[in-house]
């Protein structure tokens, strides 16, 4: 534990410490990143991988949808880890280091901790104001962990190691990030995760949202609101500030809609007009209705997500869900 002055408020016990250490690792505006960006837009099939949805405003509105009426993912699997908890902890044990893959706000891990009681905290995320944020919203809680936090594009590759310590580890990835890869990247990532796992007292909690009917996945990745809506433009915002293209947010629309032959949820973004935006000096027209792929979401029958993680080199896999069956939350090691 890292040393603490310890200042008693009321009844309320406040650790004060050295900030977490936050190491950054992301090179989003290396010149490389930002060739193969422009290169996606200016392909025939236009394509922004959904990593740039996470600036600041993305963040904040990604903290909206889960809070629309629509989107189920995130309640559901809130209720689970609540119905659950306690059997979970048992099956993972105290004491371990908690790493948090694309910890965006911390709130869901910081939910663990009581029953977990980690050693360390590790929140990994693309977004550094994300988890620069948490990171000192947590510093404040009394018996915190220690803190830090990994800035890195996980999508590249999944490398922990500049903060994690090697020790027994709970990986974290709820919220069914895991439906943003295609299925074959699915698995090339849990098995980066496996090969993580430096003891055999290491696993992986991950919530995975379930193939469902269409109507109701279509309504929950275009919430009446327009909350996902604002989440997908931003998007040219982002994409605006880091590569300095002219996207005008009036021009496009969000589409977001379950595309059942791949059993994913796809989001795009469609010009309402034709218009010619400037990328990297280049004039690219895109046609009325044409558009941008921003995200896929694939969704999982629980036996199909088993196999993957026993593909990737899980043995012990457990499951838990809702009475539903809309959502399932694995531990596997
Ligand atoms: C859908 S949010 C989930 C946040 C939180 N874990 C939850 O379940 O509520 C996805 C998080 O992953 C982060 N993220 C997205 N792509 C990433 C990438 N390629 N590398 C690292 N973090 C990423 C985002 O910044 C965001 O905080």
């Amino acid at each position: 534990m890292s040393l603490r002055t310890i200042t008693q408020i009321g009844n309320t016990v406040r650790a004060d410490s050295a900030p977490p250490t936050i190491t950054n690792v992301l090179k989003l505006d290396s010149k490389a990143e930002l060739d193969a960006l422009a290169k996606r837009l200016l392909a025939p099939a236009a394509s922004i991988p959904p990593k740039y949805f996470y600036d600041e405003i993305g963040s904040t509105l990604y903290n909206a949808i889960v809070l629309t009426r629509e989107y189920y993912p995130t309640r559901t699997e809130a209720a689970i880890f609540e119905r659950f908890r306690r059997q979970i902890a048992a099956v993972i044990g105290e004491g371990k280091q908690f790493v948090d893959l694309g910890s965006g706000d911390s709130v869901k891990a910081e939910k663990w901790f009581a029953s977990l009681k980690p050693s360390r905290y590790v929140a990994v995320d693309i977004s550094e104001t994300a988890v620069a944020d948490a990171l000192a919203r947590l510093s404040g809680l009394a018996n915190a962990p220690d803190l830090c936090g990994l800035i890195t594009d996980f999508s590249r590759v999944l490398d922990v190691t500049p903060v994690a310590e090697k020790k027994p580890s709970v990986f974290f990835y709820p919220g069914s990030s895991i439906g943003n890869f295609m299925p074959d990247e699915a698995s090339w990532f849990l098995r980066q995760i496996r090969a993580h796992c430096a003891t055999s007292d290491c696993g992986l909690l991950i919530g995975v949202d379930a193939k469902k009917d269409k109507a109701r996945l279509d309504a929950a990745y275009d919430d009446a609101l327009g909350v996902t809506a604002a989440f997908n433009l931003n998007t040219l915002n982002h994409v605006n500030g880091l590569l300095g293209t002219d996207f005008d947010v009036h021009d496009w629309k969000h589409r977001g809609f379950y595309n059942e032959a791949f059993g994913r949820i796809e989001m795009h973004l469609e010009a309402r007009r034709d218009v010619i935006v400037r990328i990297r000096g280049e004039a690219r027209s895109f046609y009325r209705g044409e558009r941008i792929h921003t995200e896929n979401s694939y969704k999982y029958a629980p036996d199909q997500f088993r196999a993957l993680l026993t593909e990737a080199g899980f043995s012990d896999v457990h499951l838990w869900q809702d009475e539903g069956g809309d959502f399932n939350v694995f531990y596997a090691r």
